[in-house]
């Protein structure tokens, strides 16, 4: 209850910061079609068909603590735009992308402060949004309606990021994942919303102290291993090395598609507060050389196993407590995790230690 209060009122007051995109911009782009103007107060600083250069001119124009409203809609096609540190970007209308090998639609690197309250995203780009080395990043309410993609990437072999916030993260239609982090330590997300994606609605991966409210899938990775929440490649592992709790999920919610929750690859130091899963494709639950990972109540209906398993090439999954009530469906533990707590209740076969 304190922690669904304390989520609330987080969101209240973004909400409230976030409230009417556009206003109290220092630059705006505004037009249509093939014809934008972007202003910084009353001077013109781009005028011309190039929806990108537009809004690129906008963001250039802006110094550190200055906001940017990208009014218009349009399409900035296979190419970037770039925000520098303490710049406040908001995209009010529509912006469509198209696919940029490697590279993000926008994109933020090595930069602090950075703020985007409103985004919505549409096409079908590289990355939605491609982040590395950030520092007290904040994404408000981002809406990506992709016809294929990744949403939204934080990169595997850049610089670090510390103290990301996020509001409403939602995407449909990715072809890849909804929201992959990499390399993030201080991470706090009220709401994931993955619909009709392609691999995992949340991954989180080399991130620690992380807290997020809900995240929610439907149709997230079918006939994939991915899942709604997945936690990989040593997620949650301390820089002592140690899986004490530190990775905190309130509830997870997913349909159909692939895996439900996954946790691999040597990660774990988790809480998940409570599960709703049913009819997943793949697994419903699957925790596979994890550490310390609760999940303290919940249901799961139908769809593939619950399932404790390892492989060989790490060490054996340990301390799994799980509370939780599977009805049509099965359980099994094998091989034998170490220090495994069951305490199930429901209809479902059961192969446990
Ligand atoms: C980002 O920062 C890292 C070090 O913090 C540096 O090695 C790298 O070159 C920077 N990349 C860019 C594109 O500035
Ligand atoms: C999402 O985009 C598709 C086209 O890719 C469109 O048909 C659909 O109406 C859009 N949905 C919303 C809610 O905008
Ligand atoms: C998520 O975005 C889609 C448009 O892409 C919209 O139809 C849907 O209502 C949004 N969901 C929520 C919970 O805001
Ligand atoms: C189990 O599945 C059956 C249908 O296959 C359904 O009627 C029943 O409600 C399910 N059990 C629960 C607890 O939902
Ligand atoms: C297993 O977990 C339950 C529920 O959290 C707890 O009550 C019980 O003491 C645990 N069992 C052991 C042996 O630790």
């Amino acid at each position: 209850m304190a922690r669904s209060l304390l989520i609330a009122a987080a969101l209240a007051l973004v909400s409230s910061v976030t409230a009417q995109c556009g206003s109290g911009a220092n630059a705006k782009v505004t037009g249509s079609g093939s014809s934008f103007t972007a202003t910084k107060g009353s001077s013109t600083v781009y005028t011309g068909s190039d929806y990108r250069a537009a809004i690129q001119a906008a963001v250039d124009s802006i110094s550190s603590g200055q906001r940017v409203s990208v009014i218009a809609s349009g399409s900035i096609g296979a190419s970037t735009i770039t925000i520098s540190s303490g710049k406040i970007f908001e995209g009010c209308g529509t912006i469509n992308t198209a696919s940029r090998a490697g590279h993000g639609a926008i994109e933020v690197l090595n930069a602090s402060g950075v703020q985007i309250p409103h985004l919505t995203m549409t096409g079908s780009p590289y990355f939605g949004l491609r982040f590395y080395g950030t520092k007290d990043l904040v994404l408000g309410k981002i809406t990506m309606n992709l016809s294929g993609g990744l949403g939204i990437r934080f990169d595997r072999d850049q610089a670090a990021n510390t103290n990301v916030k996020m509001d409403v993260i939602n995407v449909t239609g990715a072809g890849s994942h909804a929201l992959e982090t990499w390399n993030i330590d201080g991470l706090t997300i009220n709401t994931v919303i993955a619909n009709n994606v392609g691999e995992s609605g949340l991954l989180l991966q080399k991130t620690t102290n992380a807290k997020v409210g809900l995240v929610d899938g439907n149709n997230v990775g079918a006939g994939t291993g991915y899942a709604t929440l997945r936690f990989a490649n040593n997620n949650g592992q301390l820089s002592s090395g140690a899986y004490t709790t530190n990775v905190v999920i309130d509830k997870v919610v997913s349909r159909g598609g692939g895996r439900g929750v996954f946790c691999v690859s040597q990660s774990g130091g988790a809480t998940i507060g409570t599960v709703d899963l049913a009819s997943n494709g793949n697994n419903a639950i699957l925790i596979e050389n994890c550490y310390n990972l609760r999940i303290n109540g919940g249901t799961v209906n139908g769809g593939g196993e619950v399932r404790i398993s390892a492989r060989d090439e790490f060490p054996n999954t340990k301390d799994i407590w799980i509370t939780l009530k599977v009805d049509n469906t099965s359980v099994k533990e094998s091989p034998c995790g170490e220090n495994t707590n069951w305490t199930l209740s429901g209809n479902g076969a059961r192969s446990i230690c």
